[in-house]
Protein backbone atom coordinates (compact mmCIF):
# COMPACT_ATOMS: atom_id res chain seq x y z
CA UNK A 1 0.00 0.00 0.00
CA UNK A 2 1.09 3.51 -0.20
CA UNK A 3 2.31 4.49 3.46
CA UNK A 4 -0.67 7.26 3.68
CA UNK A 5 -3.40 6.57 6.06
CA UNK A 6 -6.79 7.38 5.00
CA UNK A 7 -9.27 8.18 7.48
CA UNK A 8 -12.56 9.26 7.55
CA UNK A 9 -14.57 11.58 9.25
CA UNK A 10 -16.55 9.69 12.34
CA UNK A 11 -17.18 8.80 15.80
CA UNK A 12 -14.19 6.48 17.77
CA UNK A 13 -15.39 3.23 16.50
CA UNK A 14 -15.47 4.42 12.68
CA UNK A 15 -12.24 5.79 12.92
CA UNK A 16 -10.67 2.46 14.26
CA UNK A 17 -12.36 0.45 11.70
CA UNK A 18 -11.30 2.27 9.02
CA UNK A 19 -7.71 2.62 10.60
CA UNK A 20 -7.63 -1.37 11.69
CA UNK A 21 -7.56 -2.64 7.76
CA UNK A 22 -4.91 -0.05 7.34
CA UNK A 23 -2.56 -1.54 9.96
CA UNK A 24 -3.05 -4.88 8.76
CA UNK A 25 -2.16 -3.83 5.31
CA UNK A 26 1.32 -1.80 6.38
CA UNK A 27 2.17 -4.90 8.99
CA UNK A 28 1.34 -7.48 6.15
CA UNK A 29 4.33 -7.54 4.61
CA UNK A 30 6.94 -6.78 7.66
CA UNK A 31 7.67 -9.82 10.25
CA UNK A 32 9.72 -7.47 11.95
CA UNK A 33 8.28 -6.68 15.25
CA UNK A 34 10.10 -3.40 15.80
CA UNK A 35 9.14 -2.00 12.75
CA UNK A 36 5.64 -2.66 12.75
CA UNK A 37 5.77 -1.21 16.45
CA UNK A 38 7.49 2.34 15.03
CA UNK A 39 4.68 2.19 12.44
CA UNK A 40 1.66 1.05 14.66
CA UNK A 41 2.53 4.07 17.37
CA UNK A 42 2.66 7.14 14.24
CA UNK A 43 -0.39 6.02 12.77
CA UNK A 44 -1.91 5.94 16.10
CA UNK A 45 -0.45 9.23 16.88
CA UNK A 46 -1.23 10.43 13.50
CA UNK A 47 -5.06 9.51 13.72
CA UNK A 48 -6.19 9.81 16.91
CA UNK A 49 -3.36 12.88 18.02
CA UNK A 50 -2.58 10.90 21.85
CA UNK A 51 -0.44 12.83 24.01
CA UNK A 52 1.94 10.03 23.87
CA UNK A 53 1.57 6.31 22.65
CA UNK A 54 4.13 3.84 22.34
CA UNK A 55 5.25 0.07 23.50
CA UNK A 56 6.95 -1.74 25.73
CA UNK A 57 8.50 -5.01 25.03
CA UNK A 58 9.86 -7.13 28.00
CA UNK A 59 12.64 -7.97 27.98
CA UNK A 60 15.05 -10.08 30.81
CA UNK A 61 11.74 -9.76 33.04
CA UNK A 62 11.29 -6.21 33.02
CA UNK A 63 9.46 -3.61 30.57
CA UNK A 64 11.83 -2.09 28.22
CA UNK A 65 11.18 1.08 26.11
CA UNK A 66 10.19 0.54 22.39
CA UNK A 67 9.38 2.32 19.92
CA UNK A 68 7.33 5.44 20.91
CA UNK A 69 5.39 9.17 19.82
CA UNK A 70 5.55 11.71 22.01
CA UNK A 71 7.67 13.13 24.77
CA UNK A 72 10.64 11.35 26.54
CA UNK A 73 9.60 8.52 28.70
CA UNK A 74 10.89 6.10 31.36
CA UNK A 75 12.75 3.39 29.76
CA UNK A 76 12.09 0.27 32.39
CA UNK A 77 9.09 -0.83 34.04
CA UNK A 78 9.02 -4.02 36.42
CA UNK A 79 6.45 -6.50 36.89
CA UNK A 80 3.62 -5.37 38.90
CA UNK A 81 4.74 -1.78 38.90
CA UNK A 82 2.78 1.25 37.26
CA UNK A 83 -0.17 0.07 34.81
CA UNK A 84 2.05 -0.98 32.79
CA UNK A 85 3.22 -3.21 34.51
CA UNK A 86 -0.36 -4.14 36.51
CA UNK A 87 -1.28 -5.13 32.95
CA UNK A 88 1.57 -7.19 32.05
CA UNK A 89 0.94 -9.29 35.38
CA UNK A 90 -2.83 -9.19 35.12
CA UNK A 91 -2.60 -10.40 31.89
CA UNK A 92 -5.30 -8.03 30.48
CA UNK A 93 -6.30 -4.37 29.13
CA UNK A 94 -6.17 -1.42 32.21
CA UNK A 95 -8.50 1.91 31.53
CA UNK A 96 -7.11 3.68 34.14
CA UNK A 97 -9.73 6.89 34.13
CA UNK A 98 -7.50 9.14 36.44
CA UNK A 99 -4.11 8.31 37.13
CA UNK A 100 -3.77 10.13 40.12
CA UNK A 101 -6.29 7.63 41.38
CA UNK A 102 -4.53 4.38 40.30
CA UNK A 103 -1.46 3.03 43.10
CA UNK A 104 1.59 3.25 42.02
CA UNK A 105 1.01 4.85 38.93
CA UNK A 106 4.10 5.76 37.21
CA UNK A 107 4.31 9.39 36.07
CA UNK A 108 6.91 9.96 32.96
CA UNK A 109 5.02 13.08 32.10
CA UNK A 110 3.12 15.47 34.61
CA UNK A 111 0.30 16.40 31.94
CA UNK A 112 -0.73 12.88 31.67
CA UNK A 113 -4.31 12.40 33.21
CA UNK A 114 -5.60 8.87 32.14
CA UNK A 115 -3.90 5.81 30.61
CA UNK A 116 -4.87 2.59 28.71
CA UNK A 117 -2.41 -0.55 28.82
CA UNK A 118 -3.10 -3.05 26.18
CA UNK A 119 -0.77 -6.38 26.84
CA UNK A 120 -0.05 -7.99 23.73
CA UNK A 121 1.23 -12.20 23.00
CA UNK A 122 4.37 -13.67 21.61
CA UNK A 123 5.17 -16.95 21.36
CA UNK A 124 6.32 -17.50 24.75
CA UNK A 125 3.51 -15.20 26.50
CA UNK A 126 3.14 -11.94 27.06
CA UNK A 127 6.04 -10.06 25.08
CA UNK A 128 4.79 -6.47 26.35
CA UNK A 129 2.24 -3.57 26.60
CA UNK A 130 0.67 -0.94 24.11
CA UNK A 131 0.46 2.40 26.66
CA UNK A 132 -1.49 5.22 25.83
CA UNK A 133 -1.35 8.47 27.52
CA UNK A 134 -4.34 11.30 27.20
CA UNK A 135 -3.95 14.58 28.62
CA UNK A 136 -7.50 14.59 29.27
CA UNK A 137 -9.27 12.55 32.33
CA UNK A 138 -11.51 9.70 31.17
CA UNK A 139 -10.21 9.81 27.47
CA UNK A 140 -10.39 5.85 26.37
CA UNK A 141 -13.05 3.26 27.16
CA UNK A 142 -14.14 -0.30 25.85
CA UNK A 143 -13.77 0.69 21.85
CA UNK A 144 -10.01 1.69 22.28
CA UNK A 145 -9.95 -1.16 24.07
CA UNK A 146 -11.75 -2.88 21.32
CA UNK A 147 -9.66 -0.89 18.98
CA UNK A 148 -6.25 -1.28 20.12
CA UNK A 149 -6.59 -5.04 21.12
CA UNK A 150 -7.06 -5.64 17.49
CA UNK A 151 -4.22 -3.21 16.45
CA UNK A 152 -1.84 -5.43 18.47
CA UNK A 153 -2.64 -8.66 17.14
CA UNK A 154 -1.25 -6.80 14.18
CA UNK A 155 2.82 -7.01 15.54
CA UNK A 156 4.44 -9.70 14.75
CA UNK A 157 6.44 -11.94 16.62
CA UNK A 158 10.23 -11.79 15.53
CA UNK A 159 11.98 -9.82 17.14
N1 LIG B 1 2.26 5.66 33.26
C1 LIG B 1 2.87 4.38 32.94
C2 LIG B 1 4.33 4.53 32.66
C3 LIG B 1 4.66 4.71 31.22
S1 LIG B 1 4.38 6.27 30.64
O1 LIG B 1 2.97 6.63 30.83
C4 LIG B 1 4.81 6.44 29.07
C5 LIG B 1 2.65 3.42 34.08
O2 LIG B 1 2.15 3.79 35.14
O3 LIG B 1 2.98 2.25 33.90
Amino acid sequence: MAEELIIPAGGKRETYAALIPQIKSLTAGETDRTANMANIAAALKQTFGFFWVGFYVVKADTLTLGPFQGPVACTRIARGKGVCGAAWQEGRTLIVPDVDLFPGHIACNSASRSEIVVPFAGPDGIAGVLDVDSDRLAAFDETDAWGLGEIVRLIGDED
